[in-house]
């Protein structure tokens, strides 16, 4: 038997939920999270995504809706894919750089709309290119990182002069943090942020996702000569690393709950925000839980979350934001 038993009794403070309230070492609000949203081309569109039950892709307006919704939440910040037209996807991608594409004209509504939310956009060719890679593909498939940077550079000046508040490179080629944030200063977007997806694997999480922008069905191949190896952590601290010397505000893991030492390793070696990306095959795991009779959703979902959180998160992007933030403000 423990010395200190009986005086010492952990379960004391657990004996009522005021207690449980009062000796909370983690808050969880709607404020920590970022909603992903997919637009789709039109007027008045929604589009379920059968791999993401509950999710759609939204036309414009539905998109402005959105994010008002959000904002009203107390969400603070969108993150925003487009499911680009199969005509204006080509192998170079140039559509990224089209300053009225579908992301530019969303970005400009919202803006309009809803000045008051953050609108985070993603900066990566795969919306935009006809084989489904991040970037530009040589002869032999291979993703080229340098020539790739360069119209990555393009693509985020596009998008802050759209209104963007974060660009979020998801991209991972080498060296992109630091053109982009020259570009952006040198073109007058001093307070554009960048949150870059530092550590970013190569997963198995991600289908749902290639659905919903629609480039499961092209991609050629994997994307593993670019995003990271799920067997290292080192590594992640060495993209963490260079990013933030680049000068990325703020860095994500990406996926989230199979990689919360990586979250707790950055938050600790770092100091930094950090932000997890929940990615659309966790949102779907989960659903198929609730669908299985295996779990309850909300509590389920919460707990998700409150493990990003106390792992040292600053926020989590997650398709279940908008379901959550009902939730804690029930
Ligand atoms: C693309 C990108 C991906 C995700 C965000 N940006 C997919 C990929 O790298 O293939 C995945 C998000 C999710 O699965 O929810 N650059």
């Amino acid at each position: 038997m423990s010395a200190q038993y009986p005086a010492l009794r952990l379960r004391r403070t657990r004996a009522s939920a005021w207690s449980r309230r009062l000796h909370a070492e983690t808050i969880l609000t709607p404020a920590d999270l970022i909603w992903p949203l997919f637009i789709a081309e039109g007027q008045g569109v929604e589009e379920p995504i059968p791999s993401l039950p509950g999710v759609s892709r939204w036309s414009v307006d539905g998109i402005v809706a959105r994010a008002k919704e959000a904002r009203d939440l107390g969400i603070t910040c969108i993150a925003l894919f487009p499911n680009t037209p199969a005509g204006l996807r080509t192998d170079d991608g140039r559509e990224a750089l089209n300053p009225d594409n579908l992301m530019c004209r969303a970005i400009r509504a919202i803006k309009d709309a809803v000045p008051d939310i953050g609108v985070l956009t993603d900066v990566a060719l795969d919306p935009y290119t006809a084989h489904g890679h991040d970037g530009l593909v040589d002869a032999a498939g291979y993703v080229m990182n340098d020539a790739t940077a360069e119209i990555l550079v393009g693509q985020s000046l596009n998008q802050a002069a759209a209104g963007a508040d974060i660009i979020a490179p998801s991209d991972m080629m080498d060296g992109r943090i630091g053109l982009i944030r020259e570009a952006l200063e040198s073109g007058g977007h001093h307070n554009v942020q960048i949150m870059s997806y530092a550590a970013k694997y190569a997963s198995a999480f991600y289908g749902p996702f290639r659905d919903a922008v629609g480039s499961r069905g092209l991609l050629k191949g994997d994307k593993k000569t670019y995003q990271m190896d799920s067997a290292n952590a080192e590594e992640a601290m060495r993209e963490v690393a260079l990013d933030l010397a680049e000068g990325a505000d703020s860095v994500m893991v990406k996926p989230g709950l199979p990689y919360l030492d990586i979250i707790l390793r950055v938050k600790s070696e770092f100091q930094v925000p950090v932000f997890a990306y929940q990615v659309s095959g966790e949102y779907a795991m989960i659903e198929a839980a609730v669908a299985a009779g295996a779990g309850e959703r909300d509590a389920l979902v919460l707990e998700t979350l409150m493990a990003f959180k106390r792992a040292g998160c600053s926020g989590v992007l997650t398709y279940h934001a908008a379901h959550a933030a009902r939730l804690l403000r029930a």
